[in-house]
């Protein structure tokens, strides 16, 4: 039986940040940021988003009416959840109106999570064929203002329908993962911004995928030249060639040529809006879907997840018959073009302009934020969600 991705889409929020404008600002090269770094936009969250109104959101355009009723498990990974108890995938649940006999959890491994929630999907659909799982990857990337991981912020959700016979990729079955206790990333309790050795972090992700590439081949057999591409988890979209690059040689040059202009495609999305921790390999992955036009069915694209930490995966999946009509770029364009760039003042005044954490009441003014979801308010320490479509 075939099982993997049947829908997929994202959703940003509308307002974002030029890079020119935040190197200028900070005194630094545009070009560092534009091509060192290769970020041109970064998406900004607005106070009526959070991570679960963003994955409610990039959900709600994936989804129909049958869907939601087949739908008996909601997996949402994020390491920038709202409680550490409940469930960001239970308020989902109910925004969207899921069939109630469904499991609902949240999973958290950094970046690598919503890979975690993905290979459970397929463990689920494998026991269960019928039913569908909705995968959620939802994040805000935030590292401080004037930190060395301020150009590397972002916002966004993506959201996947896994099912047998998947109408876009199906997964195939060996994969090659590894852990290792790492302190590149990490983000305690007490604060709202990750800590991170950037540095460390790039040299990790490249070995990671040094490693789990050498485990794939072992296991499959496999070698670069089997696949139309390659997508990386991008925390910022220089990050998937710095690991590939000192691999290619064991390849040939057609074969290099492929996977590097692949992985410029895989970009475009992600360049626009940042990090989104754990939605961004499939931020990249819609992008190289949506943006290249000659990709064909049957193809094999491979996929690179890491999570600091960290683990680190490699797996692939077949792209489907049919599969560029089950894909929504025009939307996903329109979600891009009409967001509204806010200038360094204001998004510095936003981002030190957080939610009470003391039970006080907080009515939020929706103003132009156009999301059918969104965050009305908190009080008694309970976050006020509403649909404007039920
Ligand atoms: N024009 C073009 N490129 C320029 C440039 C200019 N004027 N100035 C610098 N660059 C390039 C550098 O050569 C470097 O490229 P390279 O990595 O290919 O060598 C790149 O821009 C970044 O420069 P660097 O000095 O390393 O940046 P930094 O010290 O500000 O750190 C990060 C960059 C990504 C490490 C930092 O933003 C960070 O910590 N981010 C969060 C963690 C993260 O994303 N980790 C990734 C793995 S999960």
């Amino acid at each position: 039986m075939k099982i993997g991705i049947d829908k997929i889409g994202f959703y940003a929020p509308h307002l974002y940040v030029d890079m020119n404008k935040l190197a200028i600002a900070r005194d630094v090269e545009p070009a560092k940021f534009t091509i060192g770094i290769g970020q041109e936009e970064m998406a900004f969250a607005p106070m009526t988003q959070d991570t679960v109104t963003l994955a409610a959101n990039a959900a709600l355009n994936i989804l129909d009416e049958a869907d939601k009723q087949k739908i008996d498990f909601v997996i949402f990974g994020t390491e920038t959840g709202i409680d550490s108890s409940k469930a960001s995938a239970v308020y989902v649940h109910d925004l969207l109106g899921i069939n109630p006999d469904a499991r609902s959890i949240e999973m958290k491994q950094a970046c690598y999570a919503a890979t975690a929630a993905i290979q459970m999907a397929k463990g689920h659909i494998a026991l269960n064929p019928e039913s569908k799982v909705l995968v959620l990857a939802s994040d805000i990337a935030r590292y401080g203002l004037r930190t060395g991981g301020e150009a590397t912020q972002g916002a966004g959700a993506v959201a996947m329908l896994i099912s047998a016979d998947p109408k876009i990729l199906a997964l195939e079955e060996k994969s090659a993962y590894h852990t290792s206790d790492v302190m590149d990333f990490w983000r305690p309790t007490y604060t709202d911004k990750a800590i991170v050795d950037g540095k460390l972090s790039n040299e990790q992700y490249i070995e990671f995928f040094a490693k789990v590439w050498e485990q794939y081949k072992v296991k499959t057999d496999a070698s670069f030249s089997d696949f139309e591409a390659i997508c990386f988890h991008l925390p910022y979209t220089k990050m998937g060639q710095k690991a590939l690059k000192p691999l290619l040689p064991e390849t040939d040059e057609v074969t290099q040529n492929r996977l590097l202009e692949n992985n410029e495609a895989s970009k475009t999305y992600n360049k626009r809006i940042g990090n989104i921790y754990t939605g961004s390999l499939y931020l990249s992955l819609l992008s190289l879907l949506e943006t290249k036009e000659d990709l064909e069915e049957g193809a094999r694209i491979g996929l690179f997840s890491y999570g600091s930490g960290a683990v680190g995966e490699f797996f692939s999946g077949i792209l489907q018959p049919g599969f560029k009509g089950a894909l929504q770029p025009t939307r996903h364009k329109e979600i891009l073009d009409s967001r509204k760039e806010i200038d360094v003042a204001e998004y510095e005044e936003r981002f030190n302009n957080t939610l009470p954490t003391d039970g006080s009441t907080l009515e939020l003014e929706k103003e132009d934020d156009p999301s059918s979801i969104y965050l009305a308010g908190i009080k008694d320490h309970m976050r006020q969600y509403v649909n404007d479509n039920r």
